[in-house]
């Protein structure tokens, strides 16, 4: 099969497993060149296969030693189709982290589901015994309701009133414009069930009754708080109510992990990076192609990978923990600084009219394509590619 980018609706409907393979090797050289420290040893991530939750399991593994087992919800490669790029990011990750030589699972299932829950725990008790930190990184566009059996859709939307906004065409590499309408009550009902707390504290019940966590755990999921500009659509928005839903659930299991295990639970503010949920926010592509521009200008530009190591070796396991006053890691300090903000905003005024042409556009759209495996300048793009000649057998996949 020869492999090219296959787009519809901003979403990339494929990926090449061998660009991926360079993309998780990328990651790993960048881990590989941080600095190592004293962290967790055994580690449970919910949302593993990609972005934060990738770069937080590549990040913990090679600089703590860390073993891990990684919960996401993939694709395998079939007849006609290439798999997703997540299920080759777990493919190439566990290639890639049998150098190191600690153990590391996949299961690819629901993280909703209780099967799964239980199916984690018994591998949890087989491999670990217990876990040291558990990391929810999960972006849902949905989640089933166990009981009705219906399947309850996320809805990215602002709250009161309609919004208007630009995204990058991925496809064309073009701009284009988004509309968005307000939210029904059932929009944000819908999406702080599937992306506020309410999984994430059934798992920590569900892995407290079993038994598998470790004196002094931590946990720890990720929200975004970001500049005002972005307000009517992220925190003031139906993600922005799933997000005060998240920062309320870590609070209370804060409290119970505090008593019982000396543990916590914590959530970062994360600086806005490029992932698959991007294109579909107005004025968000915009909005990092001139921050990544400002802040690489300033010398405080992060790669994902080096934000999350950070975190971790600062901010979790480390003495230089900043927290604002609703008990947020704002990891995110550099993207909030006010020269940075100011700087940001002045960017995207002056550069409405040839925002193609910035350095953080060309950036954001590399990146894009990179995360699906697709722009590498060392891949043959035009090589017949025989998905049936990968064998998983080595590796420890289970599909559920
Ligand atoms: P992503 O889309 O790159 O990764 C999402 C992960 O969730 C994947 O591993 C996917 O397989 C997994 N997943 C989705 N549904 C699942 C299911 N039903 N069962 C098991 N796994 C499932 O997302 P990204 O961008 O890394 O976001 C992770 C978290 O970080 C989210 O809570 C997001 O709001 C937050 N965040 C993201 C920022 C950004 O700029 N991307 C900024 C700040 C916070």
């Amino acid at each position: 099969m020869i492999i090219r980018p296959s787009i519809r609706s901003n979403v990339f409907l494929n990926a090449h497993p061998k660009g991926i393979q360079t993309y998780i090797q990328t990651l790993f050289n960048e881990a590989t060149s941080l600095e190592k420290f004293n962290g967790p040893k055994n580690i449970l991530i919910i949302g593993g296969s990609s972005g934060y939750g990738l770069a937080s399991r590549v990040a913990l593994s090679v600089a703590t030693n860390a073993n891990t087992i990684n919960v996401s919800f993939e694709s395998a490669p079939s007849d006609k189709r290439t798999g997703t790029a997540g299920f080759w990011n777990n493919v190439y990750f566990l290639e890639e982290a049998k150098k190191l030589g600690t153990t590391h699972i996949d299961i690819v299932a629901d993280a909703f589901s209780d099967k799964t829950k239980q199916e984690v725990i018994n591998v949890i008790k087989r491999e670990f015994g217990k876990v040291d930190l558990v990391i929810y990184s999960l972006a849902a566009g949905a989640r089933p309701n166990p009981e009705t059996g219906d399947l309850i859709r996320s809805a990215l939307k602002p709250i009161g009133e309609p919004l208007d906004g630009d995204t990058i065409d991925i496809a064309t590499k073009t701009l284009k414009s988004l509309h968005m309408d307000a939210a029904t009550e059932e929009d944000i009902k819908n999406t702080v069930y599937v992306m506020g707390g309410s999984d994430w504290e059934s798992w920590l019940h569900h892995l407290d009754q079993a038994d598998v966590l470790n004196q002094g755990i931590k946990t720890i999921s990720y929200t975004y708080v970001g500049s005002g500009s972005m307000d009517k659509i992220y925190r003031a928005g139906t993600i922005g109510k799933a997000k005060d839903d998240l920062e309320a659930t870590s609070l209370r299991m804060h409290s119970w992990l505090k008593d019982k295990y000396q543990g916590e639970s914590l959530i970062s503010s994360s600086k806005a990076v490029v992932t698959k949920a991007s294109v579909f926010i107005p004025g968000i592509t915009s909005y990092i192609a001139c921050l990544f521009d400002v802040m690489k200008e300033k010398g405080v530009h992060e790669t994902t990978l080096q934000h999350k190591h950070r975190l971790f070796k600062d901010m979790v396991y480390g003495e230089l923990r900043r927290v604002d006053a609703l008990h947020r890691i704002r990891i995110d300090h550099y993207e909030m600084q006010e020269d940075v903000q100011k700087e940001t905003l002045l960017k995207l005024e002056q550069s409405k009219d040839h925002l193609l042409e910035l350095q953080g556009t060309k950036d954001f759209i590399d990146e894009f394509y990179h995360i699906h495996g697709f722009d590498y300048d060392n891949v043959n793009y035009d090589e017949d590619i025989d998905l049936n000649a990968y064998s998983f057998d080595h590796i420890e996949l289970s599909i559920l």
